[in-house]
């Protein structure tokens, strides 16, 4: 594994040469300006110490994997593979069926010639999993989310966001001409004060994530509904790390909070745990789908879902609605996680969610951490300023339903272990 470090560095400084070294051969042209100025930029970011590396991993996405550069199977604990389906034998076979009868792909955007009877059947089974009337499909909920905004909303109207909102929402919004504020964090004054101000608006949309990915922690739905009935707003959610496994039959923040169908649209991604391969949606009234299948850009000018991974997030679907075995045995593990390392003296932030945030405060011990994880086969990233704020720095943990009691205690022996060396915990 240490092999692995040095030559991930070494790429690192070989990448910089590089760059340099072209651009002090070229005279003095547009490019030659351009690309210093990458080099620049590139070199800015590798001092900010914000550049990020790609670990190769050379297996199927799974709860063990190999990872180029390392001989041991690595565990991991930082995929969004919360339900193990990522790999599933199912979700795999109905692939392979689905591109021996439909091909690799259509050539073409759903409204030309892009929309295949399971393309139909999927938004059929994403509608009645979420107790809706109709749903999209786009290539990925970043889309779905770059895609709402501008299609629903208009001049004469407002949106209320969570300034931590995921990145694909403020891109989004960004996009739309309504009249845009951004809330404090889970801040429901600051919120309400906003929509005190703006009672005259004709559509008030309050957006925020469901379950926010840094921190594991959940919206404040109670009161978001509270605030959407006094004021006559409406409520979008951004379910990626909620759908399928949170709440006790998987339908996620609503469910978990007690407000099921109370939230008026959603979106959610088929990359995370219903599946893991690629795609989004947005699900709601069938008067709302119809205006997105209208007017929504990435859904107009962007290719149609692949019918392999179709076919893939269909039989997710299925076993989803089959049972909720693999909702509770991710809700298990997750316990079982979070009270042997808060036994251990760990902080873990969030609300019982797979998402655990095991809080270190301090950059460099947060990277070092995780390096040391590594080196025990524990596959975990640490989280740094600008992703977390300055002093907030983490290792963010996620369980998922495929892994075993015994992973879960290889990986929490490993971190008391780690945490004894670094005086994290006695
Ligand atoms: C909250 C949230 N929204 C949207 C997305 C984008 O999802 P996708 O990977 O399907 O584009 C992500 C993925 O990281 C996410 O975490």
């Amino acid at each position: 594994m240490e092999c692995l470090w040095r030559s991930r560095l070494l790429c690192r400084s070989h990448l910089t040469f590089q760059l340099l070294k072209r651009s002090q051969h070229n005279s003095c042209t547009a490019t030659t300006k351009f690309d210093q100025s990458l080099v620049d930029r590139l070199a800015a970011i590798q001092e900010a110490g914000t550049w990020k590396e790609e670990r190769v991993i050379t297996s199927k996405q799974g709860p063990e994997i190999n990872v180029q550069g390392s001989k041991n199977k690595i565990l991991n604990f930082c995929a969004n593979n919360y339900l193990g389906l990522s790999s599933h034998p199912e979700v795999i076979n109905a692939g392979k069926v689905a591109l021996d009868k439909y091909g690799a792909g259509l050539s073409s955007v759903r409204f030309i010639c892009g929309t295949q009877d399971i393309h139909k059947e999927l938004e059929r089974k994403i509608a009645e999993f979420h107790g809706r009337e109709d749903a999209i499909l786009y290539p990925s909920c970043f889309d779905a989310n770059a895609g709402l905004f501008e299609a629903i909303l208009e001049r004469e109207d407002a949106l209320f966001s969570d300034e931590l909102n995921h990145a694909s929402i403020i891109d989004g919004v960004r996009l739309c001409s309504a009249k845009k504020m951004r809330y404090k964090h889970r801040d429901m004054n600051d919120l309400e004060s906003m929509l005190a101000a703006n009672q005259d608006v004709r559509t008030k949309l309050i957006v925020t994530d469901g379950v926010f990915s840094m921190d594991g922690n959940v919206a404040p739905l109670r009161d978001i509904v509270f605030l959407a009935e006094k004021y006559g707003a409406i409520i979008f959610v951004d379910e990626c790390h909620a759908t399928g496994f949170f709440g006790k039959t998987g339908r996620g923040t609503e469910e978990f909070c007690g407000y099921k169908g109370r939230v008026d649209i959603i979106n959610s991604t088929l990359g995370k745990a219903l599946g893991g391969a690629a795609g989004g949606y947005t699900t709601g009234s069938k008067e709302l789908i119809a205006l997105l299948r209208q007017k929504s850009r990435p859904y107009l000018f962007s290719n149609t879902l692949p019918p392999p991974v179709v076919a893939g997030a269909s039989k997710v679907f299925d076993l989803l609605m089959d049972g909720t075995d693999l909702t509770t045995k991710v809700a298990e593990n997750t316990q079982l996680f979070r009270s042997k390392m808060t036994k251990a003296g760990f902080t873990i932030a969030g609300e019982d969610h797979p998402i655990c945030p095991v809080m270190l405060g301090d950059a460099r011990l947060a990277v070092e951490f995780a390096d040391e994880m590594l080196k025990r086969d524990i596959y975990v990233i640490g989280f740094t300023f600008p992703v977390v704020p300055v002093g907030k720095s983490r290792i963010r943990v996620q369980i998922s339903a495929s892994h075993s009691h015994e992973d879960i205690e290889q990986c929490t022996n490993a971190f008391i272990e780690v945490g004894r060396a670094k005086g994290v915990i006695n």
